[in-house]
């Protein structure tokens, strides 16, 4: 049984138990971060750790750990379960306390950290791309926040996947924001799309790393809005997170995007993309 964190303590998974007032059990009322893990060691910590702090500022949850401490427990708990490639999952909320939509005074937040094996990714995601649906965009108006309140998306991502599909990007008002778990970029003539951050998406800690790899290389990006027409008229879609990486989209709604094959824009991305965990010595 893996080894968890929870409120000071490493203990076994099945022993790891928490208070059913814990209000992020009542009103999910916390926030969170995924970590991938190479080769026993962290990917973009820091940026992750920094979007944890942003998250925690918006639900107004003083960060119970220093970035020393997280990355201490992160380290440790990795190290205790075996090294090698995996998923840290962590969570902060609000505390434990009888119900009450207001804020309880004094309480301190609930810390839970875990890490499981990464998950492969297949494949023939990358030989042959993932299919997407498009969905209305049903969630909350604060989607820059990494929120444990994942209803939203969860009914997004289950629905994508009764249709056969991988992924559900999302259209509000007439643009695509993101995927139900994922940034989403388009690619037309060579020049890469993505939407801005703004309170519709998160800004996504792949994303970041995109961006500063197209940068590196002299590819064309640009920030900006992407109309439902544009996203349909791509010649490359893809999606992004830390664990799926760069994914390239060639069926979207049961359409072929552009050729229907992964492009080579997407090709040119996700060879940066590996060569930078290498010359971090993580892949
Ligand atoms: C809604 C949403 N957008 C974007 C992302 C990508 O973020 P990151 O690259 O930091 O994993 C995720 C990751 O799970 C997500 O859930």
């Amino acid at each position: 049984m893996a080894t968890v964190y929870l409120n000071g303590e490493y203990t076994s998974a099945d022993h790891a138990k928490v208070s059913v007032f814990d209000r992020g059990f009542l009103f999910g009322d916390g926030v969170y971060e995924v970590i991938p893990v190479y080769e026993g060691r962290c990917f973009e910590l820091e940026g992750h750790l920094g979007r944890l702090q942003r998250s925690l500022e918006g639900v107004r949850i003083t960060n119970p750990q220093t970035n020393a401490e997280w990355s201490a427990i992160i380290q440790t708990l990795i190290d205790q379960n075996g090294g090698g490639d995996q998923s840290v999952y962590l969570q902060v909320t609000r505390g434990v306390a009888p119900r009450d939509h207001l804020f309880p005074a004094n309480t301190t937040p609930s810390v839970f950290v875990m890490s499981n094996p990464m998950q492969l990714i297949p494949d023939a995601f990358k030989l042959q791309g993932i299919k997407c649906i498009t969905l209305p965009d049903i969630r909350w108006q604060r989607c820059d926040i990494k929120a444990i309140t994942l209803l939203a998306n969860s009914l997004l991502k289950q629905q994508a996947h009764e249709q056969g599909a991988q992924e559900a990007l999302l259209i509000k008002d007439g643009h695509l924001t993101e995927g139900a778990a994922s940034n989403a970029y388009i690619v037309k003539n060579d020049v890469i799309y993505t939407p801005p951050k703004s309170s519709e998406l998160l800004p996504g800690i792949t994303r970041d790393v995109v961006l500063s790899l197209a940068k590196r290389a002299g590819i064309e990006l640009h920030q900006q809005l992407i109309t439902e027409a544009e996203l349909h008229d791509a010649d490359e879609i893809w999606i992004s997170s830390s664990t799926r990486e760069v994914l390239p989209v060639t069926v979207l709604d049961d359409h072929p995007v552009a050729s229907g094959q992964p492009g080579p824009v997407w090709q040119a991305l996700i060879a940066l993309y590996q060569q930078l965990k290498q010359e971090q010595n993580l892949g």
